[in-house]
This record gives structure tokens, C-alpha cells and sequence, in this order.
């Protein structure tokens, strides 16, 4: 008798668990979006599809930028499916190639009049290089995201209030910014080791959050402020080029600890969407609240540096 009790007690703390530690807020907002413009990066799966699928669902036209067109048109069809809205555009973007990137703005700011959220949301955890030489998870979940911003920023501005939400992780906590390598080398480490390459993905979410540090003190005086976020771990394709130890590992340690996607984009629906946070403008935010960073991650002076480099690197 006493073991079934204790038997019943752990399951339900395992389940209490799931719910308020894993699972844990979902975006309180009733935001309808008739009428508004929304790009997702990398939203052909994974927490950028949940995400668009809930845009387009509060009447936003949705611009799905992905990578891939056989990718991306599907998930247009599944997400037009599943929202019942005609309002939803792929349009082709690789963040790895800066002259995707210029390309993708230039078509779309040629065809869409609007901008009202910038959702920032592709990364990939891989090592390599991008089309331009830089390190594949500095150049696609940093470096194009930064140059994209950076030209669609005027329409965002002409459109405020409006938003920018940066996908990071709290994997941050344990990047590091390395200027002279990545001066010298275009990339945020060397080496190639599991170690090594986990530590690059870490740095690369770092990027993500000083950019957002940066950005929102360039945007002060405008209607467009900005977020980073933490979005949970999820059950995602996001490891999918790790080695197979590692994916062993994420798919089990996932089927009790990480949220499904639509769960995983909560808190990126919260930062875009959610009434009364422009006083956070600039702050990371994790379960849909805004939470204090380590001083690295709202370092002014690394941020600065950071912002110029990126500048330099991408001719603007
Ligand atoms: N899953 C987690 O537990 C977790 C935790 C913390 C943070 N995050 C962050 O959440 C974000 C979304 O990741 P996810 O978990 O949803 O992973 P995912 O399922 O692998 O989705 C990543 C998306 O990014 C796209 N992408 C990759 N490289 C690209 C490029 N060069 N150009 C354009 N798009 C590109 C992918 O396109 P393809 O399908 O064509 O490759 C895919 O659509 C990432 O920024 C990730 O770092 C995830």
C-alpha cells in the first residue's frame, strides 16, 4: 500500500513538474493582426512554424522566409491549412549568403508596404562556413539576421509601433565573444571538437542577445523596440546535424523535458505580441517573462564592438 502511495506521489510531481518547469507560461495576449505584416525566419518547422501558424491564425499576413523552397512551400500549405488564412507568403531567404539576404529585403520591401514584427527566429547548430566565409553559426544565426534587420529597420519604423524579436537561447550563458578571432578567422572559435562546436552555437546566442542589447539603444526615440528570448527546449530538427551521441541524447532527455513547438513559442508570441513591455525594449526575456542577464550579455562596450564589426562585415 505504501509503495503504491509513494508510487502515485512521484507521478504526480513528475507530472506538477512537466507543467510549471518544462511547459510552464503561454502568451496571455488576445492581439488580433488584420491589417498587420509579420516575417518568421526559418519557419518551415520546428518553433518558427508554431509561431507563424499562430500569427496567421490572428489575421497577420505572415511572410515565411526560409531557406529552402520545397521546405518552405509546404509549410505554406500546411500552415494555410491549419490557420484557414490565404494571408501567409514564402518568400526565399539564406541567412547564410549576405546576397540572399540583400536579395530577400530588396523583394520584399519592393512588394509588401508593410512591417510591423520582425521575428528573427532561423539558427541551426552546424559547423562549416556560410557563402560569404564566416562560421556557419556566426554568419546564419547572427550575421544575417543583423544585416536583415538592419534593412528592413526604416519600413519597421514607418510601420511603429512595431517590434524585432531575436530568437536566442539560454545557451548564451556560456558564449563568449572572441573579437580577435573573429577578426582574424571571420568565425567565433576554432577547433571543431563537440566541445568546441557546442561553444559556437553558445557564442552565437550570445550575439543574439548583445545585438538586441545594441539595437534597442539605437531605437530609442522610435516607435520599434526589441526583444531576446529564451524559448525552452524544445522538441525540434535543431540538432539534427549534431553527432549521433548527442541527437541519442536530446531525443531522450526530450521526451520528458522539452516542450512540443507550439509549447517552445510562447514566449517569442509574448515578446511580439504581448500589450505593455515597450519600457523592456532590449531586455532577454525566458516563460514569457523578462529576466535579468549575467554582465556579458549586457555588456555596452562588447555590444558596441560587436554591432560595428558585424557592420564592417556585412559593407554597411
Ligand atoms: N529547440 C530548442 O530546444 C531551442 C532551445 C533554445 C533556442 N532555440 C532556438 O530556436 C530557434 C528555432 O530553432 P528550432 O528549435 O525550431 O530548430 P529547427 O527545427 O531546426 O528550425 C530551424 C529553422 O531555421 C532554419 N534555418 C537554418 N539555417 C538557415 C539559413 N541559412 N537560412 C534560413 N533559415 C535557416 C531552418 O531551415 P531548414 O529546415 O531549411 O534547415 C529551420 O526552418 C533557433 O534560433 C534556435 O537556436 C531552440
Amino acid at each position: 500500500m505504501c509503495s503504491i502511495l509513494l508510487l502515485l506521489g512521484l507521478v504526480v510531481l513528475a507530472y506538477i513538474f512537466r507543467q510549471v518547469v518544462v511547459i510552464g507560461k503561454s502568451c496571455k495576449s488576445n492581439a488580433k493582426l488584420h491589417g498587420k505584416t509579420v516575417i518568421v525566419t526559418g519557419s518551415n518547422t520546428g518553433i518558427g512554424k508554431a509561431t507563424a501558424t499562430d500569427l496567421a491564425k490572428r489575421g497577420a499576413r505572415v511572410i515565411l522566409a526560409c531557406r529552402s523552397k520545397q521546405r518552405g512551400e509546404a509549410a505554406l500549405e500546411d500552415i494555410k491549412r491549419e490557420s484557414g488564412s490565404t494571408q501567409v507568403v514564402f518568400m526565399q531567404l539564406d541567412l547564410g549568403s549576405l546576397r540572399s539576404v540583400r536579395s530577400f529585403a530588396e523583394n520584399f520591401l519592393k512588394s509588401e508596404p508593410r512591417l510591423d514584427i520582425l521575428i528573427n527566429n532561423a539558427g541551426l547548430y552546424m559547423m562549416g562556413r556560410t557563402e560569404d566565409g564566416f562560421g556557419m553559426m556566426f554568419g546564419v544565426n547572427h550575421l544575417g539576421h543583423f544585416l536583415l534587420t538592419n534593412l528592413l529597420l526604416d519600413r519597421l519604423k514607418e510601420c511603429g509601433p512595431s517590434r524585432v524579436v531575436n530568437v536566442s537561447s539560454t545557451a548564451h550563458n556560456w558564449g563568449r565573444i572572441d573579437f580577435d578571432c573573429l577578426n582574424t578567422h571571420k568565425a567565433l572559435r576554432e577547433g571543431t571538437s563537440l566541445v568546441e562546436s557546442l561553444g559556437v552555437y553558445a557564442d552565437s546566442k550570445l550575439c543574439n542577445v548583445l545585438f538586441t542589447h545594441e539595437l534597442a539603444k539605437r531605437l530609442q526615440g522610435t516607435k520599434v523596440t526589441c526583444y531576446s528570448l529564451h524559448p525552452g527546449g524544445i522538441k525540434t530538427e535543431l540538432a539534427r546535424n549534431a553527432n549521433s551521441i548527442l541527437q541519442i541524447t536530446v531525443k531522450n532527455l526530450g521526451r520528458f523535458f522539452f516542450k512540443n513547438p507550439e509549447q517552445g513559442s510562447q514566449t517569442t508570441l509574448h515578446c511580439a505580441l504581448q500589450e505593455g513591455i515597450e519600457h523592456l525594449s532590449g531586455r532577454y526575456f525566458s516563460n514569457c517573462t523578462a529576466r535579468n542577464v549575467f554582465a556579458k550579455a549586457r555588456d555596452d562596450a562588447a555590444a558596441k564592438k560587436l554591432w560595428e564589426i558585424s557592420e564592417r562585415f556585412c559593407g554597411i
